[in-house]
C-alpha cells in the first residue's frame, strides 16, 4: 500500500513551540520559583537564561536573586555592594521596592539583587508575624509592572524558600541528569505539598527541568528515562544539555542568549520559554 506523496511548502517539525505572540499590555506577572534543595543543578542558569529569553519574546522579566550567594546578580553584572538589595527589603529597611530594582544590559530583563547579606535573614526573620509571605508582600508593589518574575531559590529547603514558594504561582525543578539526582526531589515535592495546603493553595508544579544533559553517556539518557517513568508530562520536553558556554557566559556577566546568541544552548532556553508560554506556565 502506498500513500500519496506530500509537497509540504513549510513543513511542521512537530516537537516545535509556537513563538509566543506579543502582548497588548504589561502584567500582572506570573510569578516562578526555581527550587531544588541540591546545589549546582542548574537554578541559577535556568533563571537567567529563561528569563533572558522570555525578555527577547517581548515579555518584561524581573529575576529575583534570592539565594545569599548572588551568583544570579553576579552572572548579569549587577552591582550588589553598597546597594541596596532584597535584603533590605525583607527586613523592611527600605520600603520601596522599585528603587531596588536594576535593570541589566538586555532589554526587559531586570533583577532584585542578593548579596551574603540575606544569609542573616532566616534568622532574624524567625519571630516576625507573617514571615513566610514577607516575600510576597515585598514584590506586590512591582507585579504589575511585569509579565514574568523568577525567583532563584538557595540550596536549602528553609524559610528563604518557603517565602519563595508562597510568593509564587508555580515551580519549576531543574534536575540534573547525573546519578542521585532524584534524591531529594520527593521531599522537595513533599514542601510543595505542604506549603500548598497551609500557605499558598494556588501553588502549581509547572514543570521539571532536565539540566546538564550529555547525550554521550548512556547513564545521563537513562536518569532522564527514570525522570519521565516517575513525573510524565510534568517533565518539560525540553532538555538542557551540558555545555561549558553556560560558565562562560556566566564570567561575562552576560546571559548565553547574548554571549553566544546563536549557539545551541541558546536555541534550549529559547525553545523553554516557547514551551513555559505554550503550557501556560507564562504569558
Ligand atoms: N547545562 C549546563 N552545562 C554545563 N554547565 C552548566 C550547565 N548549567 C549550569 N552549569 C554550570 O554549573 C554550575 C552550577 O550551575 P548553577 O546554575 O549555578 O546551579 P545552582 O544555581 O542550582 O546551584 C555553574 O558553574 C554553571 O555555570
Ligand atoms: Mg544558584
Amino acid at each position: 500500500m502506498s500513500t500519496p506523496s506530500r509537497i509540504t511548502e513549510s513543513p511542521q517539525v512537530d516537537d516545535e513551540f509556537a513563538i509566543p505572540a506579543p502582548l497588548s499590555g504589561h502584567g500582572p506577572a506570573r510569578i516562578i520559583a526555581m527550587c531544588n534543595q541540591k546545589g549546582g543543578v542548574g537554578k541559577t542558569t535556568t533563571t537567567v537564561n529563561l528569563g533572558a529569553a522570555l525578555a527577547e519574546y517581548g515579555r518584561r522579566v524581573l529575576l529575583v536573586d534570592f539565594d545569599p550567594q548572588g551568583a544570579l546578580s553576579a552572572g548579569l553584572g549587577v552591582a550588589t555592594n553598597d546597594v541596596d538589595t532584597i535584603y533590605d527589603l525583607m527586613l523592611g529597611r527600605v520600603k520601596d521596592t522599585a528603587a531596588v530594582i536594576q535593570h541589566t544590559a538586555s532589554e526587559n530583563l531586570d533583577v532584585l539583587p542578593a548579596n551574603i547579606d540575606l544569609s542573616a535573614a532566616e534568622v532574624q526573620l524567625v519571630n516576625e508575624v507573617a514571615r513566610e509571605q514577607t516575600l510576597q508582600r515585598v514584590l506586590r508593589s512591582v507585579t504589575g509592572l511585569y509579565d514574568v518574575v523568577l525567583i532563584d531559590c538557595q540550596p536549602s529547603l528553609g524559610l528563604l524558600t518557603v517565602n519563595a514558594l508562597t510568593a509564587a504561582h508555580g515551580v519549576m525543578i531543574p534536575l540534573e541528569c547525573e546519578y542521585f539526582a532524584l534524591r531529594g526531589v520527593a521531599l522537595l515535592i513533599e514542601t510543595v505539598e505542604k506549603i500548598k495546603d497551609r500557605l499558598n493553595p494556588a501553588l502549581q508544579l509547572d514543570g521539571i527541568l532536565g539540566t546538564m544533559f550529555d547525550p554521550r553517556t548512556l547513564h545521563s539518557r537513562e536518569v532522564l528515562d527514570r525522570v519521565r517513568e516517575a513525573f510524565g508530562e510534568k517533565v518539560f520536553d525540553t532538555v538542557i544539555r551540558r555545555t561549558v558556554k553556560f560558565p562562560d557566559a556566566t564570567v561575562a556577566a552576560e546571559p548565553i542568549t547574548t554571549f553566544a546568541s546563536e549557539h545551541a544552548g541558546a536555541a534550549a532556553y529559547r525553545r523553554l520559554a516557547r514551551e513555559l508560554v505554550a503550557r501556560g506556565g507564562a504569558p
